[in-house]
């Protein structure tokens, strides 16, 4: 762990030699892995292209780096610890040891059943060990995994199948949530229907929620292991070979498949965890994420087990079978680093401070928030209450393509500053630029944010259409990757995160975006025409906002508002459901047909007394019909 920086100095002078001499920098880094052929070139990289490799030509396999290289030290040290939903269901535990047993057996399952170098595998699964086996069995056998977040539908699922010409999925029977069991089973079989390039589903028996198996098809994840080797010789990688695709909504069409390769994430993953976190030898790490996000392949699965550190992984929700669950989580496992998101803290923190009254929280050392702005609100409760005011918080800044952790405090080295993610990690090269694109230079700016140097692992491409990730990442601001995000740079020279400046809105730390919502919206039948914008939501950060044109013959305005969320609900899941759905006579538009999501936005927020100039609109009296009826809905 000698890449571990300690001081502020240190990381002030680790920085600057990231930017004088980032190839030395990063080979240092990637000097502590485990490389079954060393690479020839560091860095070779085009933003215009976009073409980006990192450790050009080297050989290795990520999970040799996450396994072997430990176990001779760590053998017998809990790698990941997993706690079910019911607190009354015992818990799992797995050393490095077993579960690198795991992970050859499984891997040995794969190549039994046709996986081969280079397929795509889908993992639509429970919060449950075999998860994170799951997809260290993909990388073991250069199969390049897909997960799905499991509360995805049937029809989102069969989207993300056909795209990346899946040949299997790993899943299981049903999914604990809370009270609730979720048949997931019969998800994936309603999605094959519609996606055939699928070989073998292999099914976890988890909940015993009775499943229909497909001959020839189905298989058990009991059955399939049974007699199967431990022992397996990881595949050699190609430094720049596929480790995973992402999928991830942006401004336009469906969502993306963000392509991660093996090297450059590897290297940054675990470089990332140990700094951000400070994560030392006996620690017990917490990330609340689901492995179905970004978050949780950097740190559950892949940054922590690089570390060699112990990850503890929850089946279930934060409310079951109480508010207080997360806490009895951290008391029962000492948990010393705990990351988690903002929704989940004001959620938490609604239900006022009872709930953590029974526990004492003294293991904590360190918390983190993740995937959308912490208000100030919830940074001072959750830095008060949870961190009982003496665990530094890294509010980390980063996204699907990042890969890892791009802005953040280093916990207890970086002074923090409520709501702000405050400085790059070394090697990230951030530019604020103007509406123009010209960089903003100084402190005290706000734009857009870019990033105009490569890091390890950022993303290489979008799955089989390389010219979206140009256009959407590498063609708006000439020569550096956008983020899509507004930012502000203080007069410190601290980053705080704005928000989204495309039409992606942040809904409990889930991107979406508009278009897709509004495309689900228009699947009903009665619906004629609709806009989706996001307004400030207490506890999901924003809500979802619909407007809605429907053809009202012979239906009741209840409803069809029923019906459209169902709808939604179908086509892409729960998650995606608007909060509000306003049945309009007509949408603002522009003169040539565009509709004015900026009034749409305000009207949304409850600022209709602010709309600015409507009178270029081809229609402005529909603006003071749909003001009206917003009040209504408020
Ligand atoms: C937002 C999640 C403010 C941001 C890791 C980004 C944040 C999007 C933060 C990516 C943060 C993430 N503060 N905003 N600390 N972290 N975001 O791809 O808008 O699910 O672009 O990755 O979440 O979401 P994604």
């Amino acid at each position: 762990m000698s890449d571990k920086i300690q001081t502020l100095s240190g990381y002030i002078y680790e920085y600057q030699k990231s930017v004088q001499d980032p190839e030395g920098f990063w080979a240092r880094i990637a000097d502590s892995f485990y490389w079954r052929k060393r690479w020839d070139k560091v860095l070779d990289w085009d933003f215009e292209k976009p073409e980006i490799k990192w450790f050009l030509n080297a050989q290795l396999n990520i999970t040799e780096n996450l396994l072997e290289r430990h176990l001779f030290t760590l053998g017998d040290k809990p790698a990941i610890v997993w706690e079910p939903n019911d607190p009354n269901e015992p818990g799992v535990t797995l050393t490095y040891k077993q579960l690198h047993q795991k992970v050859c057996q499984f891997a040995n399952v794969l190549l039994a059943q046709g996986i081969k170098k280079g397929d795509r595998v889908i993992i639509y699964m429970p919060m449950v060990p075999e998860a994170a086996i799951a997809m260290l069995a993909c990388a073991r056998v250069g199969a390049v995994h897909s997960v799905v977040f499991a509360g995805f539908s049937a029809s989102a699922l069969a989207d993300r199948i056909v795209d990346c010409q899946a040949k299997m999925v790993l899943t299981a029977d049903g999914n604990f949530r809370g009270k609730k069991t979720i048949p997931v089973k019969e998800v994936v079989d309603e999605a094959l229907k519609k996606a055939d390039t699928i070989h073998k589903v292999i099914v976890l028996q988890r909940t015993g929620t009775t499943v229909t198996m497909q001959e020839g098809r189905d298989l058990w994840w009991h059955d399939t292991i049974e007699n199967m080797s431990f022992d397996h010789s990881a595949e050699s990688m190609d430094a720049e070979d596929m480790l995973f695709i992402l999928y991830t909504s942006g401004s336009t069409g469906k969502p993306k498949g963000v392509v991660h390769t093996c090297a450059g994430y590897m290297v940054y993953s675990q470089y990332s965890f140990q700094n951000v976190f400070q994560y030392t030898t006996d620690d017990v790490y917490w990330c609340t994420a689901d492995i179905g996000w970004i978050t949780g392949h950097s740190y559950i699965v892949y940054g922590p087990l690089l570390a060699g550190a112990t990850t503890l992984m929850f089946e279930g929700v934060p409310t079951f079978p109480d508010a207080g669950r997360f806490w009895a989580i951290v008391d029962k496992y000492k948990v010393n680093q705990f990351y988690t998101a903002p929704t989940a803290i004001r959620a938490l923190q609604a239900y006022g401070n009872a709930p953590l009254e029974p526990y004492g929280l003294d293991s904590l050392k360190v918390i983190g928030s993740v995937g959308e702005p912490i208000n100030e609100e919830a940074w001072h409760w959750y830095h008060d209450h949870v961190g009982k005011g003496k665990c530094p918080i890294v509010d980390t800044w980063w996204q699907t393509e990042t890969g890892g952790i791009l802005i953040s405090p280093l916990a207890g080295i970086t002074p923090t500053k409520p709501s702000y993610a405050t400085l790059p990690l070394p090697g990230v090269q951030l530019v604020i630029v103007d509406n123009d694109g010209r960089e903003l230079m100084g402190n005290s700016v706000e734009g857009n944010l870019c990033v105009k140097f490569p890091w390890p692992s950022m993303l290489r491409t979008t799955y089989g259409d390389h010219e979206r990730c140009r256009s959407t990442y590498f063609s708006v601001y000439e020569g550096m990757y956008f983020t899509g995000d507004g930012v502000k740079r203080d007069e410190d020279g601290y980053y705080r995160i704005l928000g989204r400046v495309d039409d992606v809105i942040n809904v409990s730390g889930h991107r979406m975006g508009t278009a897709e919502v509004e495309n689900a919206i228009n699947e009903h039948p009665k619906v004629v025409e609709s806009a989706v914008v996001g307004y400030p939501h207490d506890i999901k950060g924003q809500g979802i906002h619909a407007f809605v044109i429907c053809d009202m013959e012979g239906r009741s305005e209840a409803s069809l508002v029923t019906e459209i969320k169902e709808t939604v609900t179908k086509i892409i899941g729960p998650i995606a459901k608007p909060d509000k759905i306003q049945i309009v006579p007509g949408l603002p538009k522009t003169r040539s047909g565009k509709i004015m999501r900026r009034i749409l936005r305000k009207v949304a927020e409850g600022d209709t007394t602010n709309l600015g100039d409507t009178s270029t609109l081809l229609n402005p009296e529909v603006v003071e019909v749909i003001k009206k009826d917003a009040i209504d809905l408020i």
